[in-house]
Order: C-alpha cells, then structure tokens, then sequence
C-alpha cells in the first residue's frame, strides 16, 4: 500500500492511473478536492478494490495519522498542492497553507508514524516530494541547465513555496532520519491538465473560437515534459532513489512559449482543421506580462538517467499529439471543467466526506 496526495489532480490522477497499469499494490488517495482536483479523472477506477479515495487536507495531522495507522503505507508520494503561479500571484495565503504549512504538517504526521514503526517497515519506507524546476530561478539564455546543485532562486510565490517545502524535506531527513526523496521536474503536459496552464488552455480556447492569450512577447523559455514520462520517472526514484537525494526531470525539450502555442495550434489544424480554412494561430493575442515572469527554465536530468536508467519515452511531438487528441476525445472532461459542474457534483456527493 501507498499513500499518494493530490491525486486527483493532474499529475497525481495520471500517477494513480499509470500505477496500476504496472502494479497491483493498493493506493489510498487523500485529496482536499480544492478547485484543481477533480475525481472525474478517476473515474475508470470505480468499484477497483486497489484504489481507494479519502478527501480531505494534508494539513489534518489527525486525520493523516489515522489513515497511516490503519492503512499503514511503505511509501507516501506528495503532489498535493497549489500549483499555478498566476493564482499565486494574485493571492499567496492558499500557497503558504498548503505547500508550506501543509507539507510540514504531512511530514509531522509521518515523523509519528515513522519513529513508531518496526524496523523492517522503516527500512523500506519512503516520503517522496513532488517538487519543480521554478525553485531554481530563472536562467539567461546561455547559462547551463539547471543541476541538482544549483542554488535556490525561487522568484513567485509558488516556487517560493515550493522552495520552502523542499527544505523542509530535507530538514526532516537530516534531523529526525525520515527517508526523504525530492524529484524537482520541469513543465508537464498531457491528459486531465485544468485549463488554466497554457497548453490546456490553448487547446479550450481555440477550440471555443477565443483569443489565444501569450504573455509578454512569448519567448519564455519551458522545458516541456510529457505527463506519463513524469510518473515514470516517480516510480524509478520511489523505488531506486537514494534516501536523501534530490533528482532533477525534464525532457530535453525547451521551447518558447510562442512555438509551443504554434505547434498546439497546427496540431488542431491537422486534426479539426477551422471551417473557414485559416489556422487556429491567427487567434494568437499578446497580452500583460506576468508579473516577475521567469524567462527561463532547462533541466539537466543526467542524474535521475545516469543513476536510475530513466528516460522519457515521448519526444514533444509525439506527446504534444497524444494530449491534443485527447482533449479533442474528451469534450465533456472540459466542459465540466469549466462549467464548473463537478464542483457542483461535488457538493452532493461529498456533503459528508468520507473518512478512512
Ligand atoms: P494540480 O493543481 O493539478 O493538483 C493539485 C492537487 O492537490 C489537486 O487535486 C488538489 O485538490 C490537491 N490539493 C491541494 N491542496 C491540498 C491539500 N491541502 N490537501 C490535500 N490535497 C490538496 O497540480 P499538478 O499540476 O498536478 O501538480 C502536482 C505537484 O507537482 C505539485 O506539487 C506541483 O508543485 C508539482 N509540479 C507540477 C508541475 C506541472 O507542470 N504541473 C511540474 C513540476 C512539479
Ligand atoms: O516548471 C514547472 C512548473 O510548470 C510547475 O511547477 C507549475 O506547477 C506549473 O503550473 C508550470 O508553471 P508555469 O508557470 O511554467 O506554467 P503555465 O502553464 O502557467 O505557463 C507556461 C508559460 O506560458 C509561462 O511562461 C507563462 C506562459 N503563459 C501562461 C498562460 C496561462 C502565457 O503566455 N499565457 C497564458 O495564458
């Protein structure tokens, strides 16, 4: 049994489901199902015996103590929290609670659980924390990728955050002997990614006819990484990392911001080309700044391959497809999305949450 938190976010829910298609081992899923989580991406998984879903917050010592006692998990991987810097910026309390205040909370709970725990279970237990690139800063265009070595930089509220987490993690190895794992990964795209991040949102609103809003003069460089890749890496240094260690993934892949949306765009052309003929990249609009927008992100992920033997297995072309044939196979997923109809969903069903 593991514990996985966040899970029915994006990049959680495409762990969760990518888990059992290599593993039977069961997985208790604690989510506080805020705006970005949703369990319509679960929802292949109803009546499987090997996932079960708790909602609620990382944050709840009592409640996290409870489910590590009854369900007593080898290994907790940590993907709950804020993660969109734009919502950061416009307000970071939310990014404080949750990846700072919650994340110690979540590791308080462990330290419970951990210390008490009879050796062979600690020899194997494991805490993995799913951290970013962003808590590096932000490179000029000649600087080297960024090494697990690079000092921290983080320079939004998020990665401010995320930054905080991570020392904390590391805190808890180095003065209590928890088992700490840190992977920091560049940007993912792929299935179930909430419209509000770029690619998602490209693809929604080209589809609605809408503008297609690139920030500044859209030469911001990403490392882009597709979904599935991530998970697997996860899965290599949950299972091979060494305790302790931070491992940095990414997709040799960077590009600005404007070609992503480009390729986005001539994807949907090949695929739902326009009526009228024209390409969806003629909806392309520049817009305001982000404020304190970081111009550059590129990892070096020589470590995790060297040391683990991982490697992506989608180049961005070919997982850039995958994500926009899906979203063009999955009109309902958006529109409950943006309706916000699951919420509504939510309300009902959750009125009374369950507890483990
Ligand atoms: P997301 O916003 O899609 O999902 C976050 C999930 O966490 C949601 O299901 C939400 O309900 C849940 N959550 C939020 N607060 C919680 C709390 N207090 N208790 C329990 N659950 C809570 O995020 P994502 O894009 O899937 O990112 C997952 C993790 O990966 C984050 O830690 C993020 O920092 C990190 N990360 C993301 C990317 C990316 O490109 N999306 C890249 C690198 C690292
Ligand atoms: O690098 C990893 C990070 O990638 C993760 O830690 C974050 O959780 C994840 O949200 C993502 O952060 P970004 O800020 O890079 O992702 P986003 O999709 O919001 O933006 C990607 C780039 O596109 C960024 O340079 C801002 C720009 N952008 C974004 C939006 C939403 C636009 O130009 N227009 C937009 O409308």
């Amino acid at each position: 049994m593991i514990l996985v938190t966040g899970g029915a976010g994006f990049i959680g829910s495409n762990f969760v489901l990518d888990w059992f298609q290599h593993s039977d081992e069961p997985i208790i899923n604690l989510d506080k199902l805020t705006y970005a989580g949703n369990l319509q991406n679960l929802k292949s998984l109803a009546g499987d015996d090997r996932h079960r879903f708790v909602k609620g917050d990382i944050g709840d010592i009592e409640l996290v103590k409870t489910i590590l006692a009854q369900e007593r998990p080898r290994a907790i991987i940590n993907f709950a929290a804020e993660s969109h810097v734009d919502r950061s910026i416009l307000g970071p309390e939310e990014f404080i609670s949750t990846n700072i205040v919650g994340t110690y909370r979540l590791l308080e709970a462990t330290r419970w659980y951990f210390t008490q725990a009879p050796s062979a279970l600690q020899e194997q237990f494991r805490f993995l924390h799913v951290s970013t690139d962003e808590v590096y800063g932000s490179l000029s265009p000649s600087d080297p990728a960024f090494a697990e070595t690079n000092r921290y930089e983080p320079n939004s509220p998020y990665s401010a955050t995320k930054a905080a987490s991570d020392h904390i993690v590391r805190a808890y190895h180095h003065t209590y002997g928890i088992p700490v794992l840190t992977t920091n990964c560049s940007n993912n795209y792929g299935p179930y990614h909430f419209p509000e991040k770029l690619i998602p949102l490209c693809i929604h609103n080209a589809l609605a006819g809408k503008e297609l809003p690139i920030y500044g003069d859209g030469q911001q460089i990403r490392d882009w990484l597709y979904v599935k890749d991530h998970c697997s890496a996860i899965r290599c240094v949950v299972e091979r990392g060494r305790v302790g260690e931070t491992y940095n993934v990414g997709g040799w892949n960077e590009m600005a911001n404007i070609d992503v949306v480009k390729t986005v765009c001539s994807v949907l052309d090949t695929l739902k080309p326009k009526a009228d003929g024209s390409s969806y990249a003629s909806q392309i609009v520049f817009v305001k700044d982000r404020p304190g927008h970081d111009r550059r992100y590129a990892i070096d992920a020589s470590k995790i391959c060297e040391e683990l033997n991982w490697k992506p297995a989608e180049t961005f072309e070919t997982g850039i497809l995958k994500t926009v044939r899906w979203y063009l196979d999955n009109p309902d997923w958006i529109a409950n999305v943006t309706s916000g109809a699951y919420q509504n969903w939510l309300n009902l069903q959750y009125g009374n949450s369950p507890q483990p």
